[in-house]
């Protein structure tokens, strides 16, 4: 026979030879949950494996992830209840968890690169991700000039990336407007562009005590039938200056990604989002999957088009991809 693809799966350094993907620890971002408090790790109910950490316990944390060789960090503040107020005024606190986080993790690990998570869902006391009218409508406009100073606020304390989730038209903008007006030309955007209103999301919203109060997301968050939309989002995040776009969630937006990678040259993130992981996770804790099952799922997305992807089997990753060399 002339063509006998089974000649290149013979042994495991052909096969190694001829992969075609490769997921590295270098695209790897892993988020981590930061509340008020001390003396707090206490793992997360929805999310097996995945800690609360108070700013006093990151230490062996950022330096166990540093000895992983993870190099990205994103950060979620989540503030005390009584913290909270109908403009998120917590977010853009000098002292507030974020704030004191970032600084914290520069402290311990000054080469670790610290991503923000920029939106104000965990700050208000609606639980929206910004500032509503009278009617429960989220004001965009007005919500612009409050993103610009939470990303200020995170670049002053030490950011090395900004990343804004928060769906409003037009941040983008607004946001590298206000931070080269206070200094930041450095700083790059990575933006979550095609964010869709995902129930994957209930895990995270769990553990950021954000869901909203009332309604839903979707007035701002992308239909999750929607392909073509993906693009004109991207293209506007283009056009207004981000430097990484973001695909979110990643596993049932494959597709999307793919599209969206066709289309654009900047480099692409996905999102893993915690439904994803905490699905799969249970599976391979309640011994229904094996863990080999996480190296497939998150390379699916790299597969898929994904140069970068935020995931919280980050730790998990890095010590398979280790052992699998
Ligand atoms: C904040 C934000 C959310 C997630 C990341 N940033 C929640 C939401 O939009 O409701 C979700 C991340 C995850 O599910 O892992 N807006």
């Amino acid at each position: 026979m002339l063509r006998r693809p089974r000649r290149l799966r013979v042994n495991k350094a052909i096969r190694n030879l001829v992969r075609e993907t490769k997921l590295n620890v270098e695209d790897l971002i892993y988020p981590l949950f930061i509340v008020e408090g001390e003396n707090i790790k206490s793992e997360i109910s929805s999310l097996p494996d995945v800690y609360h950490f108070s700013v006093d316990m990151l230490e062996d944390e950022i330096k166990e992830i540093r000895e992983l060789g993870i190099e990205h960090v994103l950060l979620f503040g989540i503030p005390h209840e009584h913290g909270k107020d109908i403009c998120g005024s917590e977010s853009y606190n000098y002292n507030g968890i974020i704030q004191r986080a970032i600084r914290k993790i520069k402290e311990i690990e000054p080469n670790m690169n610290v991503i923000t998570d920029v939106c104000m869902c965990e700050y208000t006391s609606h639980g929206h991700c910004g500032i509503l009218t009278e009617d429960g409508y989220v004001d965009n406009d007005k919500t612009l000039e409050y993103l610009g100073n939470i990303a200020v606020s995170h670049a002053k304390a030490g950011a090395d990336m900004i990343a804004p989730s928060d769906m409003m038209d037009g941040r983008i903008k607004s946001i590298r407007e206000a931070l080269d007006k206070a200094g930041f030309v450095h700083i790059p955007i990575m933006s979550y562009s095609v964010k869709y209103a995902s129930t994957f999301y209930g895990p995270f919203r769990e553990a950021a005590n954000s869901a909203p109060a009332f309604g839903d997301r979707k007035t701002y968050q992308m239909d999750p039938a929607n392909t073509n939309e993906a693009l004109v989002e991207a293209e506007l995040d283009v056009l207004e200056g981000a430097d990484i776009l973001m695909v979110k969630p990643a596993l049932s937006y494959l597709d999307v990604i793919r599209r969206v990678k066709d289309n654009y040259n900047l480099p692409l993130a996905a999102y893993n989002v915690s439904g994803e992981y905490a699905m799969l996770k249970s599976a391979v804790k309640n011994g229904i999957l094996s863990e080999d099952a996480i190296y497939e799922s998150v390379m699916s997305i790299k597969r898929a088009g994904a140069d970068i992807i935020i995931t919280y089997f980050a730790k998990d990753l890095a010590k398979i991809i280790k052992d699998n060399k």
